[in-house]
């Protein structure tokens, strides 16, 4: 679910009352990439370990997001603003609040993944949170990737890759989260300047592995503790893998990707995704 600005995951009222604070952090990241793992990392490197929560949305809220429930737009603020600080945040958009003040975690990962990983994400989403955004299940993986090559990942990759050298964000890759998931810990609790000690990362890495998140999918797959799943059970929390497109993906499919990348992107940036450059 992208939050496309024309969708019902879009309150663009919200946006214009929101008052960012320099202590807040936004992951920001074209749908797919890890979003929901870069949440529970942050939560658990914030909170020591917390595994309380019934949906990781009311700790770590997505921000342009409107919710399910009827709920008016100062009551989401009041609840965003009596969140404890750091305050960590949820977006997919290239032009959030808070772009000289806060910090920004942008989680990449190869295109080609996420696209498989969106299919799946739309074919495992329930039929009443279906029918809430207006969308439908795909009705063959070519119909959807037609979709999928025509939203605008790339401009959102190209808008995030321009302000790669800010002090102000950090670009996490999918696949150093999975190669070494301690490392990737200390690196983000390092920019966050978050003092996290050997319990806190050593609990964060268990919490935030494949398998714990697997094992407390309603955790993941609710928009807030009153909500139902809006996902079916395993499809959300899926495959985790790098490399899932093989399956997929067509030879074809696959270049169109990387030629569409190539045409967009800074030549770095395709090669940091794990795109082909040639
Ligand atoms: P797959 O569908 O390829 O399995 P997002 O949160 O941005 O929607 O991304 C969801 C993707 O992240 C899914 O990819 C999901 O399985 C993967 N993911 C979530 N938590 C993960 C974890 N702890 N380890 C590896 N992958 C994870």
């Amino acid at each position: 679910m992208s939050a496309s600005k024309a969708s019902a995951a879009f309150d663009p009222v919200i946006l214009e009352r929101f008052r960012p604070r320099e202590s807040d952090v936004f992951i920001n990241t074209v749908p797919k990439a890890g979003t929901t793992w870069m949440q529970q990392i942050l939560h658990q490197l914030r909170s020591g370990g917390d595994t309380t929560f019934e949906s990781i949305y009311d700790v770590v809220p997505w921000l342009e997001f409107p919710g399910r429930q009827a709920r008016t737009t100062d009551e989401r603020l009041a609840t965003l603003e009596s969140l404890p600080c750091p305050r960590v945040f949820k977006t997919h958009l290239c032009d959030p609040p808070g772009i000289d003040i806060a910090r920004f975690i942008v989680v990449g990962r190869d295109p080609r993944d996420c696209c498989v990983s969106g299919y799946h994400h739309l074919c495992g989403m329930t039929d009443d949170t279906l029918a809430w955004l207006g969308a439908t299940r795909p009705d063959s993986f070519e119909t959807y990737f037609e979709r999928w090559l025509a939203s605008d990942w790339e401009a959102h990759l190209r808008t995030w890759w321009s302000h790669r050298t800010s002090p102000r964000v950090l670009w996490v890759r999918f696949r150093d989260l999975k190669e070494d998931l301690p490392a990737s810990l200390r690196q983000i609790a390092g920019f966050l300047e978050w003092r996290c000690d050997e319990t806190t990362l050593r609990r964060a890495a268990a919490h935030a592995s494949f398998s714990w998140m697997a094992a407390h999918r309603m955790k993941f797959t609710k928009f807030s503790r009153d909500d139902n799943p809006s996902w079916k059970p395993k499809t959300f929390i899926r495959a985790g893998r790098v490399g899932d497109h093989k399956a997929t993906l067509s030879p074809s499919q696959a270049s169109r990707i990387r030629d569409l990348a190539s045409a967009h992107l800074d030549p770095a940036c395709v090669a940091f995704l794990g795109l082909p450059t040639t």
